[in-house]
């Protein structure tokens, strides 16, 4: 049986005779009933006391009887729902969220009190992107795709942080995402945090997305706990973007400058209380204590994403360059950024006629300016002793391990420690683990990138 197609049905029916969509304990003691679980384990995953869950289930059969118009136990929902899986529920039409008339047929006639019922008043998709930017083409990230779906309505996670170096098409990719889930919920907000608003302001601004009309509350704490009321009477999806903004420059990654420290406990909320809702995060950087949070049996997840692959060549027919027998060069050495790609085959375009062997065969690796200047971006986030190591490890022409970089430079074991911790946090390391030893090493663009902005003869 497709659990999730039962609990969808589940959560169908109830919403179109109550306006309410299951919550999210809800839904996990029903998906335990169906597959035959105790309430005690349940009671255990939760962290909540057997007597709670009980309470909840014997609501929820409850509810579930009135709708089902039968007796619906622990025992006997999944028997019911199966049926009513069979039976003609196709009536169900969500139009954006909308539920029509149900009409379920168990053994019993078509009840007028439902089939009757006058249409509930729609939740309506509300979309806002506010300066999400337009997607004109998208190449593959499938695999990416179908693990974002899974986490957020399969397992229904409740914090995703989507990591990846500045250009590797974290925006793209989320904002694809929206369109292929969107109707899964009732909010879908996409908001950037690239001017680094604080946490009052941005609550603000989703709270206002809800009610326009209601006080928005002067408290942190307070509109935090609107704002999870909100998550718990909707299904939202949130999408922050550019939350490196609120982390400090010249200090290692992922510390939140003065100021904007509340992020973390509002994240930390956003994780750990119980809703409907999701929220994804995008950055350069990984959010400090999140890996503590992420773990199999958390609602937290953690996606980096890497390298567009040959999928790629698209983008490079994009801009209608020549020589395809030689574009899986190109892309390996631009790390299958589609941003850094995107530069590179500008300059191709203009300066080369549009030939790749002929750029190639020009230098191992060159970098445009724009390219250099987004990497700027990056660099002067870093602290001296994160610049001292990169400088270092651009230096070396083989992956190097700890001892190695320590003899190099004049660094405290715990400074170039951290200092290595840090810059793994922003996904600027290669490492390569060989038997008990890790290696450290710079992509290739990278590696060029020092070298011109820090005049390295190699
Ligand atoms: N899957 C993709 N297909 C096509 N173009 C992409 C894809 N991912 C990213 N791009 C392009 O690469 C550039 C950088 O992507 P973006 O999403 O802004 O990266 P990030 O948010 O990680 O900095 C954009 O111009 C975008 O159009
Ligand atoms: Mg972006």
């Amino acid at each position: 049986m497709d659990v999730q197609a039962v609990l969808k049905l589940a959560d169908e029916l109830v919403f179109s005779k109550t306006g309410k969509h299951l919550e999210y304990l809800q839904e996990a003691i029903l998906r335990g009933a169906i597959e035959d679980r105790k309430y005690s384990q349940i009671a255990e995953e939760f962290h909540l006391s057997e007597g709670h869950i009980r309470d909840v289930a014997c609501e929820l059969w409850k509810i579930l009887s009135n709708v089902l118009e039968e007796n619906v136990s622990k025992a006997n929902v999944r028997y019911i729902l199966e049926r009513a899986k069979f039976c003609n529920y196709s009536a169900i039409e969500k139009n954006y969220g909308t539920v029509n008339n149900v009409n379920i047929c168990p053994q019993t006639p078509q009840s007028p009190q439902v089939t009757q019922q006058p249409q509930q008043t729609p939740t309506q998709l509300h979309i806002d992107l506010g300066d999400a930017p337009e997607i004109f083409s998208f190449y593959d990230r499938t695999p990416q795709l179908a693990t974002l779906e899974t986490w957020i309505l399969q397992e229904r996670c409740r914090l995703i942080a989507l990591l990846g170096i500045s250009g590797i098409g974290k925006t793209t990719l989320a904002v694809r995402l929206i369109d292929q889930i969107k109707t899964n919920f009732d909010y879908v907000i996409y908001r950037s945090l690239r001017f680094s608003p604080t946490l009052d302001a941005t609550l603000t601004n989703l709270l206002q997305i809800f009610s326009e009309k209601t006080d928005i509350p002067q408290n942190i704490e307070t509109q935090i706990s609107q704002l999870i009321n909100y998550l718990r009477q909707y299904r939202c999806l949130i999408i922050l973007d550019d939350v490196q903004m609120l982390f400090s420059s010249g200090q290692l990654a992922g510390q939140y400058k003065t100021g904007y420290e509340d992020y973390q406990l509002f994240f930390k909320l956003i994780a750990e209380v119980c809703h409907n809702s999701c929220l994804l995060l995008n950055s350069w950087e990984k959010l400090r204590k999140l890996a503590k949070l992420e773990k199999a049996n958390t609602p937290v997840r953690l996606l980096v994403l890497g390298s567009l692959g040959i999928a790629a060549k698209e983008i490079l027919r994009e801009h209608k360059l020549s020589d395809e027998d030689t574009w899986e060069t190109l892309i390996n050495t631009y790390q299958g950024n589609p941003l850094w790609l995107e530069y590179t085959a500008t300059m191709i375009q203009e300066l080369f006629g549009g030939s790749v062997s002929d750029f190639l065969e020009c230098d191992a690796v060159i970098l445009s300016e724009s390219l250099q200047a987004q990497l700027d971006q990056q660099f002067q986030r870093l602290t001296q002793q994160e610049l001292a190591i990169m400088i270092q490890l651009a230096k070396e022409n083989d992956p190097v391990a700890l001892p190695q970089i320590l003899q190099a430079i004049p660094l405290s074991p715990s400074d170039l420690l951290n200092g290595m911790q840090s810059l793994g946090n922003r996904l600027l390391l290669d490492a390569k683990e060989n038997g008990k030893t890790t290696f450290f090493s710079l992509n290739t663009v990278l590696k060029k990138y020092i070298k011109n902005r820090y005049n390295i003869v190699s």
